[in-house]
């Protein structure tokens, strides 16, 4: 087994608060990991912490056998770590490509500030991998469509499109399908499945409080509460240990 991604010993504290308490996973290459736990169990700033929006006071983070740990987010993120947030992040009052290719230009202009982005992509390929990333997230025929004005579920594939326009190798989602419809989710499902499908794997790690998306989508589950993982390991045998149901019930999953 090849881990892309390993956290060790990973802790943060917010005041007296420890949001996230001494936590070591390993994320297999390739595979879609899901992490759940009631709310406030330190899911996002976990993920804040592999991608660098946050630093860890404790602890390490190793991508790709390099300990990023002290990397600022833009580098994680020319390395091969994208991400989407809990709450949808897409410039509404532009449309779908003008979305796609502001990712895409922001990509290139960290490659370093005396590089013009336009001269290094004409605007003929930023169209072309616009239209591309489009299609790849199921948003092919409403590229011109303004992203506000599109249903959740188009919005979440554009969020996703935006997290993987620079293609990265770890893609971290958080909440992918929180506000959708059921009739809506099986979409979001798909697209996932088939990002990490194709011949050079997506590793995913996604956050999600949906336990049937969780048994559809997970190679693997980690439950986290309080800060703590309190337990991991293949969707069937996590979704029915003790601890688990009884970390749900108190917030009515059961
Ligand atoms: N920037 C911050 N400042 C202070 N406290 C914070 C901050 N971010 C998170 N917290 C606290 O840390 C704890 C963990 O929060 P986090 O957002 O990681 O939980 P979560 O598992 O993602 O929850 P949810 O399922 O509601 O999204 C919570 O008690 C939260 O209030
Ligand atoms: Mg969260």
């Amino acid at each position: 087994m090849t881990a892309i991604l390993e956290t060790h010993g990973l802790t943060k504290r917010f005041g007296g608060l420890v949001a996230v308490n001494n936590v070591s996973i390993s994320v297999e290459r390739g595979s879609i990991t899901a992490i759940i736990g009631p709310n406030g169990a330190g899911k996002t700033t976990l993920l804040n912490m592999i991608s660098g929006m946050l630093l860890p006071d404790k602890g390490r983070v190793i991508f790709e056998g390099k300990d990023i740990t002290s990397y600022p987010a833009h580098k994680r993120a020319r390395m091969g770590i994208g991400r989407s947030f809990q709450n949808i992040s897409i410039f509404p009052n532009l449309s779908v490509l003008d979305n796609i290719k502001i990712a895409l230009l922001i990509g290139l202009g960290e490659f370093g500030a005396s590089i013009n982005p336009l001269k290094k992509l004409s605007r003929y390929d930023l169209l072309e991998e616009a239209i591309a990333i489009a299609e790849a997230v199921g948003l092919g025929g409403k590229e011109r469509f303004i992203a506000g004005s599109l249903t959740q579920a188009d919005q979440r594939k554009l969020d996703i499109a935006l997290a993987i326009s620079r293609k990265p190798r770890l893609l971290l989602l958080d909440e992918p399908t929180s506000g959708l419809s059921v009739e809506e989710i099986p979409s979001i499902l798909s697209l996932i499945r088939r990002l990490r499908g194709n011949s050079d794997p997506l590793t995913i790690i996604l956050v999600e409080h949906k336990i049937e998306v969780v048994r559809e989508l997970a190679d693997r589950v980690i439950v986290m509460k309080e800060g703590s993982v309190i337990a991991e390991g293949p969707p069937s045998s996590v979704m029915n240990n003790r601890e688990v149901i009884e970390a749900y019930l108190g917030e009515g999953y059961a």
